[in-house]
């Protein structure tokens, strides 16, 4: 058995999916019940460091500066990942993760994609594995299936359904479509329901689901159409249609992420609309409401989004890059 090698530091964006996926097969990969297609975010970020070292009795999860609980669900989660890491690699030893998000954690503003995929890079080649981008991102997708889109830069897409095997790839590259995401933060707290937990509930209950998983289907084929053919409002109208459909699917089961602040916003993009803006909304497991925007719209936008009561802030992001190494430090190897 080898032991540590490097302390390798990855930074990962979140992602939104303008398609989005809610539900998963049977089994354990972890495979969505519908395809999804994302674009991943610069303007936020997580970095993570991960460092393989003999002398820890068991993996350490620092995460926005505070030691997790080793049996907690963050720490739990993490450790899964490594193990999957450790079994590849012929790794034994434990490793300490120190991990930051330069955003609200756990509330709906995709911080487990960006998360588990910085993760999953850190440790890959902390192990000494040059696993390629997509193998890299079957691993991210074990942990939270959105983490795997957020490998990748630019917009990208997770197949799911029966059959598929939960395979991300780029759809096109960053550059592809002109447009801002605003984010209207309305809370800084993490979220009562998890995604998995507010999925498992919905399969179960929801009287909409299966209209749901036929309806993402379609979505995400026009979806696709639509970006390769460098329209907007196109993409716009069908992201915010996804999520509405997906919050009505899920709401039907009792599960409930919106707050006031959010239908206030989502209400403030429809009038703009209405006005003659190309404004649309998504909104994720979460209470913060995303809005995509031209560049040309982006100031009057975000001027009467930060104007909504419980709108906390908004953050400006863009289609950006993926998982990258930013440092690699060799560490002395204790065989
Ligand atoms: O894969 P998770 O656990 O991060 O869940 C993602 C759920 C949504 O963000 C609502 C949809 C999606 O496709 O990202």
């Amino acid at each position: 058995m080898t032991s540590a090698t490097h302390a390798v530091t990855a930074v990962a964006h979140p992602n939104i999916a303008l398609a989005k996926y809610w539900g998963k097969l049977d089994g354990d990969g972890n495979v969505p019940a519908v395809p999804s297609l994302s674009v991943t975010l610069e303007g936020m970020a997580t970095s993570t460091t991960v460092a393989f070292d003999d002398s820890l009795a068991h993996d350490e999860l620092v995460l926005n500066g505070a030691l997790q609980p080793a049996d907690g669900r963050a720490a739990l989660r993490a450790a899964a990942l490594l193990d999957r890491v450790r079994s590849s690699a012929s790794v034994s030893a434990h490793a300490r993760i120190v991990s930051n998000n330069d955003f609200p954690t756990a509330s709906g503003l995709a911080s487990s994609a960006s998360g588990f995929a910085a993760l999953a890079l850190a440790a890959v080649r902390a192990a000494g594995l040059d696993w390629p981008a997509t193998r890299v991102a079957d691993l991210a997708r074990r942990s939270s299936a959105s983490a795997a889109r957020s490998i990748f830069s630019g917009f990208v897409e997770l197949e799911g359904g029966r059959d598929a095997s939960g395979v991300a790839r780029q759809v096109a590259p960053a550059d592809a479509l002109d447009f801002r995401v605003l984010v209207c933060v309305t809370t800084e707290a993490a979220k009562a329901t998890s995604s998995t937990e507010g999925m498992k509930q919905t399969q179960a209950s929801s009287p909409y689901y299966a209209a749901w998983v036929e309806n993402a289907q379609r979505i995400h084929r026009a979806m696709r159409e639509a970006l390769l053919a460098g329209d907007f409002v196109r993409v716009g109208e069908l992201a915010e249609r996804s999520a509405l459909a997906m919050h009505a699917c899920a709401l039907a089961a009792g599960v409930v992420y919106v707050r006031g602040a959010t239908l206030d916003a989502l209400a403030a993009v429809q009038s703009m609309r209405k006005a003659g803006m190309a404004v649309f909304a998504t909104i994720d497991a979460g209470p913060h409401l995303k809005c995509l925007v031209r560049t040309s719209e982006l100031d009057a936008t975000r001027d009467a989004l930060a104007r909504i009561d419980g709108v906390l802030r908004v953050l400006e992001t863009r289609p950006g890059g993926g998982a990258r190494v930013v440092e690699s430090m060799p560490k002395e190897r204790s065989a």
